[in-house]
């Protein structure tokens, strides 16, 4: 496997998504980590905003980089010269919808392969969107997100309370 591109929100990066970079950078050359940049939602961070936490969180893993992209993730790989998606699983029900994207992005692009990665147990349950809940509602994220973010995320939430769109 040489380029991967490891696609998201990351809104924001969460310590099961860190895992996940660490096994994935461990099976290619060049992980890139790739931040969408999407118009429509309305994200709790900006994407600059995303792609500094993201950058911070995988300081030391020497390859793997951060960057934004918009419109379509195949196109953006075919761009890149990556023929690896990697993606995450928490459970069964991620299934569905991640073998939909796969086949669709494959459908886009014939050379791009989807590899899924199992999450580690102890981050079964997390997302960003559960992180932004316990900041709003005063709650404890320690070891749920990377601790070099954990002050941005506490700081924006618990300011600007519960508003993003999920
Ligand atoms: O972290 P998320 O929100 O689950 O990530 C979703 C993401 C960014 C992987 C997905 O929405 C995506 O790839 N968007 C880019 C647009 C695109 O290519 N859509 C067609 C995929 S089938």
């Amino acid at each position: 496997m040489k380029t991967a591109i490891y696609p998201g929100s990351f809104d924001p990066v969460t310590a099961g998504h860190l895992d996940i970079i660490r096994r994935a950078a461990g099976l290619c050359d060049r992980l890139i980590v790739a931040v969408l940049h999407n118009q429509a939602k309305k994200p709790a961070f900006s994407p600059e905003e995303r792609c500094d936490m993201l950058r911070r969180a995988v300081d030391g893993v020497p390859n793997v980089e951060v960057r934004m992209f918009s419109g379509l993730l195949a196109d953006y790989a075919k761009q890149l010269g990556a023929e690896t998606i990697i993606k995450g699983l928490r459970a069964v029900s991620d299934f569905e919808y991640e073998f939909q994207m796969a086949l669709a992005n494959r459908k886009l692009n014939p050379h791009l392969d989807t590899v899924f990665l199992m999450t580690s147990a102890e981050y079964m349950y997390l997302s960003s969107s559960i992180v932004k809940d316990i900041a709003a509602h005063g709650g404890d994220i320690t070891g749920l997100v990377p601790d070099s973010i954990q002050d941005d995320i506490l700081l924006r939430i618990r300011k600007e309370g519960n508003t993003w769109q999920r």
